[in-house]
């Protein structure tokens, strides 16, 4: 079958270097992909909102499956724009539908969900600009820090934890009634804040069955020792030492199972990956968030550990019959340091030419924001490299992971060499 991935990132990129290994992918394309990308497939640029666009190219490539990467085209419905259209409509999409999506592109959406379905989280209510008062009466009740959460998406900033009850009511004004991050939070979620370690942890679902991906750990903050500004990651560890088989099987049987079987009974047809941030309180799992999409930088970290066809999980997906798929998965762990521009967060440096990838020895990189500039690499983004190493021990691929990136250069660039020290 001839696949077209959506998405320019590293995710992307370690999709189309596991789906172009297999056997059952003829063609792969990628729209609008990356410096490395085009290793694996034929880049195609086109925006991964361009619907239109999008439509073109899988009728002029004959495409069979498509896979899209990021949660924007999900949750702006790019998977109904194909139900809709009599050229698409059998074309399979592996990512929910709009409504779907919503676990991810709507935080009190997803609230409401795990509500109705005993899925253990933080408790949690929602406010308006027209319930401000009552969301100030709320804050004083629920303890500190106070987590406030803008609803809708909010490029991974719309979530602010406030440590005393006064600067949660100057947050909640201006997000509900100064619009801080725009229309995202003219709803605003005010949480308990749950105390503990994180993880990811991945599902596949064909709506019906479901396979448990390798679950990840990712680094957000900017510094070493978690420190500093939050980022879209920095890093990320699979497989993750505190999800043993008994923390595995709760999250198993209280968040897994009820998630899938809650979609079905509520007849939200739901193809595609659910992402479910967990935090691990004292051996207990509580969800913090759901997103409708694989993790960036965990994706990098976790194809490498599916030693099966990916291809085939996908079709098995797109043709309802996921449980007579095989999943297996390497004992291996991988580890992928994130290798990232100067300023970012804030402003970066771009257009920077990237030398001695060539010079790596035993990771994988997987580009992330690259772009060819004649026969230069140069960078665009401000995560520009994730290099994984998959070794028989976590120590060993942390050290190769880091030796490989530190073997290539570019002005600027900068990555944390602390990356699953926290879990040895
Ligand atoms: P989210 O956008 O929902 O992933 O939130 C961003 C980050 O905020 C999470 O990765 C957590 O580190 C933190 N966070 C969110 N909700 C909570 C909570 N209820 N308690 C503690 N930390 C939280
Ligand atoms: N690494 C977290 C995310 O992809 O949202």
């Amino acid at each position: 079958m001839n696949i077209l991935i959506l998405g320019s990132g590293g995710r992307e990129s370690a999709f189309a270097w596991k789906l172009s290994q297999s056997p059952k992918c003829d063609q792969l394309f990628i729209a609008p992909g990356n410096a490395g990308t085009g290793q694996y497939g034929l880049n195609i640029n086109i925006k991964v909102t361009d619907f239109e666009g999008i439509k073109r190219i899988v009728l002029d490539r004959n495409v069979n499956l498509v896979l899209v990467g990021p949660e924007e085209p999900l949750v702006k419905g790019i998977h109904d724009f194909f139900l809709a259209d009599d050229q698409l409509k059998n074309i399979p999409v592996i990512g929910p539908q709009r409504y779907g999506a919503q676990l991810e592109g709507s935080k009190d959406f997803s609230k409401q969900f795990m509500e109705r379905h005993n899925i253990p989280a933080a408790a949690s209510k929602t406010f308006t600009r027209e319930t401000l008062q009552e969301g100030f009466e709320y804050l004083a009740t629920i303890g500190l820090p106070i987590v406030l959460k803008a609803d809708g998406l909010a490029a991974g900033k719309g979530v602010l934890i406030c440590t005393t009850v006064q600067e949660a009511q100057q947050e909640l004004i201006e997000m509900l009634t100064e619009a801080k991050f725009g229309e995202a939070s003219s709803k605003v979620v005010v949480e308990q804040f749950l105390q503990g370690i994180e993880l990811s942890v991945f599902v596949l679902t064909d709506g019906t069955h479901y396979k448990i991906l390798p679950e990840a750990k990712d680094y957000k903050r900017i510094g070493e020792g978690d420190t500093g500004l939050n980022t879209g990651g920095m890093g990320s560890v699979s497989p993750v030492p505190f999800a043993d088989a008994a923390f595995m099987k709760k999250v198993e049987e209280r968040v897994i199972i009820p998630t899938v079987e809650g979609l079905k009974k509520e007849n939200i047809r739901y193809k595609g990956f659910i992402f479910i941030g967990l935090m691990n309180c004292y051996g207990e799992p509580y969800v913090i968030e759901y997103n409708c999409r694989m993790g960036d930088p965990e994706t990098e970290s976790v194809m490498p550990r599916i030693t099966s066809d990916f291809a085939d999980l996908l079709e098995g997906v797109a043709n309802g019959n996921l449980n007579e798929k095989e999943l297996q998965i390497s004992n291996k762990i991988a580890a992928t340091v994130m290798m990232v521009s100067g300023g970012y967060p804030g402003e970066y440096l771009k257009d920077r030419t990237i030398t001695g990838i060539e010079n790596v020895r035993d990771s994988h990189v997987f580009h992330a924001g690259t772009y060819l500039d004649n026969e230069n690499v140069k960078t665009s983004g401000g995560r520009v490299l994730a290099v994984t190493s998959l070794q028989v021990d976590l120590f060993t691929a942390l050290q190769q992971a880091t030796a490989d990136a530190s073997r290539i250069y570019y002005d600027g660039m900068y990555f944390r060499k602390d990356i699953g020290f926290d879990l040895l």
